[in-house]
């Protein structure tokens, strides 16, 4: 039995980062890759139930570091945001909750998360790996978005704690633009966008290569995109001022290991590689639609009602909405789409209109604000009341989870 006083877990499993913690926290207590690496030629299914007799496997950055070796292949069990491989993700959870939080989960109730639309069987089998493997007190599953919109209350630009928004998460496989009204993801409206963290680190790398800097490993790539990058009102004033102003280039010292170190320059990619957000077609993909139109049509497709809450809270989740500026930008882009439309309404029709507020929210635990947002509602003392119990799983079964009921804390 779960006292009172002991913290909920939350754990909000991303496609390339895993973050940990309690209830109550203001940050979670680890954030590490979700990649696992199991020992080879191991069995790889048949997990023992009890929980801890199979340590052949390491999750995390010592997976990573696990895997430099011959002995261990790596696994990422998360794809584009849903669990992909159900074994490995139990070893990844058993891992997490007895070797890096070190609590009995018997003796706490659990916040998991999980992305829009996920299938309902997916729940099913979370339900049953924490029930019964781990044996936990209690379960909630909340859908990300909703979590970034809570999380969104810390800005002091958010004024009445509401769940009605557009959610823009961006991470480091996906970008993700979900419209929420009054907590309740308005699924037909979703859109997501192939272009996100582990892209924009790519068009740094091969920015490096070209020009042949010293050292071009994804992991520069990433220090740069993450150190270096912002985001810019006008690429081709930028270039100018680039060409005017020396200082704008910028040195970065690559630790290549054995105390071998290598000097990268850092230059255009400063804005460009953020840029492909807003201009697609710079990275050549296939995906041509600038964020700010993706976010526009998601709002235009959502019911007429709730349009206006949705522009005048759009919310930024995840690493990749970190850069710079990012917030600015898309705002006066989204802004201007808006403005245009209403412009030639007022053509067609002769009606004036009043406009429409378009504000976009930047917010201190963006980067963690999936997190940060169960962390949030699992301190509050209705949670419990929301999660279902082991005894309610055993009583029901499974299919009990398909359903949560919607808490807040308004
Ligand atoms: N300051 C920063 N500026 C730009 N990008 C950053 C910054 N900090 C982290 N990132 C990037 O954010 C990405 C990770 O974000 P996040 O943890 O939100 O993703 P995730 O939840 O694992 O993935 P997903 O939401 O796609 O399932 C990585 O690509 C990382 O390089
Ligand atoms: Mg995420």
């Amino acid at each position: 039995m779960a006292h009172l006083g002991t913290p909920a877990v939350v754990m909000d499993n991303g496609t390339g980062y895993t973050k940990l913690g309690f209830a109550g926290n203001d940050a979670p207590s680890f954030v590490f890759p979700t990649v696992i690496a199991t020992a080879k030629g191991s069995s790889g299914g048949n997990i023992s139930r009890k929980g801890t007799e199979d340590l052949d496997f390491y999750i995390g950055d010592e997976a990573l570091a696990a895997a430099n070796g011959p002995a261990y292949s790596v696994n990422y069990p998360i794809r584009h945001g849903q669990i992909e491989n159900w074994d490995h993700m139990e070893r990844f959870w058993e891992n997490s909750i007895f070797k890096y939080l070190r609590c009995e989960p018997e003796d706490h109730h659990f916040l998991l998360t999980e992305p829009p639309l996920n299938p309902p069987e997916n729940r099913e089998n979370t339900a049953e790996i924490m029930f019964e493997s781990f044996n936990c007190a209690g379960l909630y599953i909340a859908v990300q978005a909703v979590l970034a919109l809570a999380a969104s209350w810390t800005s002091n630009k958010v004024t009445d704690r509401s769940l009605t928004g557009t959610v823009i998460d961006s991470g480091d496989g996906v970008t993700h633009v979900i419209p929420v009204a009054e907590g309740y993801v308005i699924g037909s409206a979703i859109k997501s966008i192939p272009i996100a963290g582990r892209d924009i680190t790519y068009f740094i790398q091969n920015m490096l290569r070209d020009r042949n800097e010293p050292d071009t490993s994804l992991k520069t790539a990433e220090q740069i995109k993450e150190n270096y990058c912002y985001v810019c009102p006008d690429i081709v004033k930028e270039f100018n001022r680039f060409d005017n102003d020396p200082d704008r280039f910028q040195k970065y010292m690559a630790d290549q290991g054995l105390h071998r170190r290598a000097t990268v320059d850092v230059g255009y990619e400063r804005f460009l590689a953020p840029e492909i957000f807003f201009n697609p077609e710079i990275a050549s993909s296939d995906f041509l639609t600038p964020l700010s139109e993706v976010v526009d049509t998601v709002v235009q497709s959502s019911p007429i009602d709730v349009r206006r809450g949705l522009y005048k809270n759009i919310v930024l989740s995840g690493g990749s909405t970190m850069f710079k500026d990012f917030g600015r930008r898309l705002q006066r882009d989204i802004r201007t789409l808006a403005d245009d439309r209403l412009a030639a309404n007022q053509r067609a029709t002769g009606v004036k209109s009043s406009g429409v507020d378009v504000k976009v929210i930047s917010h201190s635990k963006q980067r963690n604000a999936v997190w940060y947002g169960g962390s949030l509602l699992s301190s509050t003392p209705e949670f419990k009341n929301y999660c279902y119990t082991k005894q309610d799983y055993d009583e029901m079964g499974p299919g009990i989870v398909r359903n949560f009921s919607l808490f807040s804390m308004v």
